[in-house]
């Protein structure tokens, strides 16, 4: 049990910005991850769509003898991690906006968090919010069409909707802005041409990857051999896309195999 891979899910690159930091941290275990890349975006799809594509996900990776699973997708967690939770028996980690962590180090009151529309409009997302946000003005903004741009793998492509997303956050005196889905990270280069230096980004992957080795460990389940790891990655777009994501977070040891 030790030795099998761990599951990884998102609607498609965007959660090979939490591999990254999983593998970083436990680079001994192995991976098996889903970019369902010919379903993206979820975001935009309602939570009976978003559950019904977790489900089938998650029985994907079940069927690799997977020993947890990592859902990389901050819509898939808000929207359905509870599902998977209650159907499954194998530990799940979920990844949700860093509301809490950008509303505790606000200076100026104010945060912006940049998610998808099924993010933003889930239940879970709007009680963690109302949990930690206290006094602090949260500036929510969807991210319509970010997602199918880094799909496409042309990622300055992205700048004139980001000045668009994120100027009025700049004009609130916004001090940090949370990336709320698991495929922004692969923007921060360009949003860092736009916002002030002052202005801290946060993302959730070092948490998630924190997270999963505490459970990995809570369940004894740890892979704590010498033996190399080694990943596959399923996908049902094009290689080539997935490839050149690959090659940016400098994944190693992998092949990668159709959906
Ligand atoms: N990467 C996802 C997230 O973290 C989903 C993006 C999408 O497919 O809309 O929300």
């Amino acid at each position: 049990m030790n030795k099998n891979p761990i599951g990884i899910f998102d609607s498609g690159v965007g959660g090979l910005s939490i591999w990254k930091d999983i593998n970083q941290l436990l680079p001994n275990e192995s991976t098996i991850y889903i970019a369902d890349s010919n379903n993206a975006p979820y975001g935009e799809k309602p939570k009976e769509k978003i559950t019904e594509l977790s489900i089938k996900n998650t029985e994907l990776l079940l069927a690799q003898n997977c020993k947890l699973i990592v859902v990389a997708c901050n819509t898939a967690t808000t929207n359905s991690i509870d599902t998977l939770r209650k159907n499954y028996a194998i530990p799940f980690i979920g990844i949700e906006p860093a509301t809490k962590h950008a509303a505790i180090n606000t200076k100026t009151g104010k945060i912006g968090i940049l998610a998808t529309k099924g993010t933003l409009a889930s239940e879970l997302f709007l009680n963690t919010s109302e949990k930690y946000r206290g006094d602090v003005e949260i500036i929510e903004t969807i991210g319509t069409g970010l997602v199918a741009i880094i799909e496409s793998g042309n990622l300055d492509n992205a700048e004139p909707l980001l000045r668009e997303y994120l100027q009025p956050m700049i004009d609130k005196n916004v001090d940090n802005v949370v990336l709320g889905c698991s495929h922004y990270p692969f923007l921060t280069s360009v949003i860092k041409r736009i916002i002030p230096t002052e202005i801290t980004i946060i993302d959730s992957g070092e948490a998630v990857a924190k997270q999963t080795e505490n459970i990995l460990k809570d369940f004894n389940i740890l892979n704590s051999t010498e033996s190399s790891a080694e990943h596959l990655f399923y996908t049902n777009a094009q290689h080539d896309i997935l490839e050149m994501f690959l090659k940016k977070i400098r994944a190693a040891n992998y092949t990668i195999q159709s959906l």
